[in-house]
């Protein structure tokens, strides 16, 4: 991707390292912001079309708390059932439509290909938030940009880490497209971890081995695995063909800090995408790491602000005027710490 204004972003295919580069220095500049120590109001008169046909909190609500905090406003759909789409009007159609009210779109859709489709008919750019098992190009983003900052932390960079993912990579929309962004770095260590039968699809192990990158899959935790990043993931249970089969693997990969002293280093930095599921029978990741301090989750979901941030920014041609339309904030604000 050489050029982000008026595009769609469907895919971290349209990703290279300059590009990835350049979302990540504009979601720096965008921290003032988000962290209500300025206002910008950049995107004043601007509309968002949200469109969540799939459940959604944090991805759903950081899409319009970006929007907002550049000072444009959001309209939402949320769910099949409250849609046309429930009375058999295809995605073009609805594309068509919704894109005449909206600047910029937001869409999440349960099928894979769909959001691709749905851009096909709008008439202004559409930002994939999850395609069905596919792809997750933003969370894929945000994920990256937290380890990038993790691993700075440590004196460490992007280049030459060692991933861990655990859990049901073959449904995880969140690793497909993360390992796809990774392979753009150089000597990744990806360590793929899950039961056979829900283990990363083949065109991203064909993807990781081309670009020469090492690649470990086994369907246990074993030993000290040295690993710099465990990236746990969700059973996506709404995805698999029955809830019998669902059950089968719940709370077969569980983490918590025992289990974590013995297979990972005492710096290893811990991600979920999140939802992690904390029923007794799953406890994927268990809140006696909440004191930990390698726990990422929650720099992740804020990480996911800024990203979202610049993408928005950059996709409505923006970036460097945000600052020009910036004012003070006047109210109390606790993030401003
Ligand atoms: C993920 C998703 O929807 O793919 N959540 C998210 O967007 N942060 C992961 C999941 O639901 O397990």
């Amino acid at each position: 991707m050489t050029e982000f204004t008026g595009n769609h972003i469907l895919s971290v295919n349209q990703f290279d390292r300059d590009a990835i580069e350049k979302v990540f220095s504009v979601a720096h500049s965008m921290e003032p912001y988000a962290r209500r120590e300025k206002r910008t109001t950049v995107l004043n008169g601007a509309i968002l079309g949200n469109l969540f046909f799939e459940p959604s909190t944090r991805t759903r609500v950081s899409f319009g708390t970006a929007f907002n905090l550049l000072g444009g406003e959001v309209r939402e759909t949320t769910g099949m059932d409250n849609s046309a789409l429930a009375k058999g009007e295809s995605l073009f159609d609805t594309a068509r439509v919704l894109s005449g009210y909206s600047d910029i779109i937001a869409m999440r859709h349960p099928a894979a290909g769909s959001v691709s489709e749905f851009a096909e008919g709008s008439r202004v750019p559409v930002i994939n938030g999850g395609d069905g098992a596919n792809e997750h190009p933003t969370q894929a983003l945000l994920d990256l940009f937290t380890i990038k900052r993790e691993l700075n932390y440590h004196g460490a960079g992007i280049d030459g880490l060692h991933i861990a993912m655990i859990g049901d990579l073959r449904y995880g929309r969140t690793v497909h497209s993360l390992s796809r962004l990774l392979c753009l770095f150089k000597n990744i260590r990806f360590t793929l971890i899950s039961p056979a039968e829900l283990a990363m699809p083949q065109p991203i192990v064909d993807a990781i081995k081309d670009a020469g990158h090492q690649l470990t899959i086994t369907d246990q935790l074993e030993g000290n695995m040295d690993a710099d990043i465990c990236y746990q993931t969700r059973i996506q249970e709404e995805r698999f063909p029955s809830q019998e089969e669902a059950n089968r693997y719940r709370g077969k990969f569980r983490l918590n800090q025992a289990i974590y002293t013995r297979h990972f280093q005492s710096k290893t930095v811990i991600m979920h995408p999140l939802p992690r599921d904390s029923r007794m029978e799953a406890n994927e990741l268990d809140i006696d790491l909440n004191v930990n301090p390698n726990l990422a989750i929650f720099r992740q979901t804020d990480n996911g602000v800024l990203v979202r941030m610049a993408l928005f920014a950059l996709t409505l041609g923006v970036e460097d005027l945000v600052s020009k339309y910036e004012r003070d904030v006047v109210w109390h604000s606790n993030k401003s710490s």
